[in-house]
């Protein structure tokens, strides 16, 4: 067992030999306040990230919680009822957040590899504040796109028109960053084209035609189509959606395989500074990448253990926290814990 002094009180313990860690660690999770962690982060991994993603608080001054099932045996038997806690609060002043903010991003630009990118998920509230941070800090040229994730949740407003999307705002360190966009490409499908004509060529592959000043233009139904900024054909969870964790404010695990897929290689690093229910380093996980995850919330850090040890590929990540919780470091599939987190 190896056991680190972080700087701001943590004390970490791993369950595994140095060389573990180096060579074959999936993936790592960090319980603290991200801004003490990545400063105790950023020597190991300056110019180490491909991939940092993040789904900051929004400002809205609101409590998110994580929603336990308990049932007739404790945490297990009949799961009808559950147990609310408030896994995190989100009443920043809106000055100390942006300071915040500024701080986070400046590291963040100091991880990335120079192929590296970032998404930094956030609402109309932020997104104009954060745009002009961010170009600051990673230079207006290298702004990609705001994407625009539209989703069809329920309630409409009347008073003005209803928010119905988020914004995720996509900078690259420099011009030679990685991305392929075919890594994401989705078949355009043989649903019927209105005003075209269908047709095979000599090969028997469908295509759609349309005819437009003598020229003839074909759309193969096996050809790919590439998203554009405006991300519309990604629901969001709804309630009994079995992916569902139980921690508010949880993102489709379609949404990051897009992100990760697209900015990432496998064996590269992804990011996520504020990890909440793990949707990030799951993915990164499934997908074969490594992966940092930090959270300040002990709901966050449960979340992400049970949801990444559901995953079949994992072999040896670690969970770096406060001594003073009374858990057992996690690595490898051999961990027994009983506390009253175990869920
Ligand atoms: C919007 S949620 C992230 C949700 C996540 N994308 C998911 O799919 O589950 C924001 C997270 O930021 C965490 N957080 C807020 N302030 C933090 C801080 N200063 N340091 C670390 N984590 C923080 C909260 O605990 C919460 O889990």
């Amino acid at each position: 067992m190896q056991r680190y002094k972080l700087p701001y009180g943590v004390n970490a313990e791993i369950y595994s030999s140095p060389e573990i860690i180096d060579q074959s660690i999936q993936g790592k999770y960090y319980l603290g306040d991200v801004l003490e962690t990545l400063r105790h982060l950023i020597p190991e991994y300056r110019n180490q990230v491909q991939l940092i993603y993040m789904d900051p608080p929004f400002f809205t001054g609101q409590d998110f919680k994580f929603r336990q099932p308990i049932g007739t045996k404790g945490w297990s038997g009949d799961r009808k009822h559950s147990i609310s806690h408030i896994a995190y609060t989100d009443k920043e002043d809106r000055d100390d957040f942006l300071n915040m903010m500024t701080e986070i991003l400046t590291l963040a630009h100091k991880l990335l590899t120079d192929e590296g990118c970032l998404y930094l998920h956030i609402d109309y509230r932020l997104s104009a504040y954060m745009r002009i941070i961010l170009d600051d800090i990673f230079g207006v040229d290298n702004f990609l796109n705001e994407i625009i994730w539209h989703y069809r949740t329920g309630g409409r407003a009347k008073r003005y028109f209803s928010r119905k999307h988020d914004n995720i705002l996509f900078y690259r360190k420099s011009k030679g960053y990685y991305f392929n966009i075919e890594a994401v490409g989705i078949p355009r499908g043989a649903d019927r084209k209105n005003n075209m004509k269908q047709g095979k060529d000599a090969n028997g592959r469908v295509f759609w035609s349309i005819k437009s000043n003598g020229k003839e233009y074909r759309y193969y139904e096996d050809d790919k189509v590439y998203p554009s900024d405006v991300w519309d054909d990604i629901p969001h969870l709804h309630q009994q959606n079995p992916e569902r964790t139980g921690y508010d404010t949880q993102k489709p695990e379609k949404l990051l395989e897009r992100i990760i897929l697209s900015s990432s290689r496998p064996g590269d690093i992804v990011v996520d500074f504020f990890a909440g229910s793990g949707t990030t380093l799951s993915v990164a996980q499934r997908l074969g990448r490594h992966w940092l995850g930090i959270d300040s919330s002990i709901f966050s850090l449960h979340t992400c253990r049970k949801r990444l040890l559901n995953n079949k590929n994992v072999i040896n990540i670690g969970f770096f926290y406060n001594k003073t919780i009374p858990v057992l470091s996690t690595m490898q599939r051999n961990y027994q814990e009983l506390s009253i987190y175990n869920f």
